[in-house]
């Protein structure tokens, strides 16, 4: 695989936020088809990184894609993405049916109710992460692991190349992680998705990830495959005796 060449370069990445660099001299790959997971402190720049490949944040230097298979666009067709905070509020008195419809409707206000078109669609897009049982539950009323599958089911619609997702893991238990991340791992195996996850926790990066980047203070300082970037040695040289523990 190493002559495939990576769907994304960072090639001298520099953004601005608020009147200062919060990323500076971002140079990194994003291997075609496989798990990338970018580690960091709190702060490090790691959401900003996802933003400014959404083309959400201008950026100085290059992000370079090479997508589609007749290498005839440059961008993926479709980008998922999860944020790592709702955009909407959580506790609005919907329930995912509503939700998707709004979704399916491009996000405007529903007057007349939703064509039943709504439901199959949705059930069809909850099935391929295993939520279809949640289509009739307030969106207040879901456990963190199925509301990560809701909007991992949004971020899937339309099938993306590249799939970004930011933290998608916290706050759900440790189960429901697991069971998360062999679901992006099933996913990634059969439809070839890059993906790309921001994630604390080590061991899971270690078992699920193919490549990591580590961010610290704004810029990539290592990267690698987990094995070599995340062994003991290399954490604590990268990030002092605590590692990445700390939240
Ligand atoms: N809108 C903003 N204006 C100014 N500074 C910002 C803004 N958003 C983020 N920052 C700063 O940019 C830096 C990187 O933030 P970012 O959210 O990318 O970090 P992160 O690695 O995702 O952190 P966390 O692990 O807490 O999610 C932080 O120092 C943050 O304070
Ligand atoms: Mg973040």
């Amino acid at each position: 695989m190493a002559d495939v060449p990576p769907l994304v370069s960072f090639r001298d990445v520099r953004v601005d936020r608020g009147g200062r660099a919060v990323l500076t001299g971002v140079t990194a790959d994003i291997p075609r088809g496989g798990i990338t997971a970018l580690v960091g402190l709190n702060g490090s720049g790691k959401s900003t990184l996802l933003r400014a490949m959404l083309g959400e944040l201008p950026h100085r230097g290059d992000i370079i894609y090479r997508c589609g298979h007749d290498h005839s666009r440059p961008r993926p067709e479709y980008v998922g993405y999860v944020p790592q905070r709702l955009a909407i509020d959580a506790r609005l008195p919907i329930t995912v049916r509503d939700l998707f419809g709004l979704a399916l409707n491009g996000w405007r206000p529903v007057v007349f109710g939703f064509r039943k078109s709504v439901s199959v669609r949705a059930t069809e897009m909850l099935k391929k992460v295993d939520a279809a049982h949640v289509l009739d539950v307030p969106i207040d009323g879901l456990s963190g692991g199925q509301m990560q599958r809701v909007l991992l089911a949004l971020a899937l619609d339309p099938q993306p190349e590249l799939l970004l997702l930011d933290e998608p893991a916290a706050g759900i238990d440790f189960k429901d992680e697991q069971d998360f991340y062999q679901l992006i791992a099933t996913l990634n195996r059969n439809t070839g998705v890059t993906v790309v996850l921001v994630s604390h926790d080590l061991p899971t990066i270690t078992r699920f990830a193919s490549h990591v980047l580590c961010l610290q203070a704004g810029t990539i300082r290592r990267q690698g495959h987990p094995a070599d970037v995340l062994s003991k040695e290399s954490v604590a040289a990268t990030f002092g005796p605590t590692g990445l523990g700390a939240r």
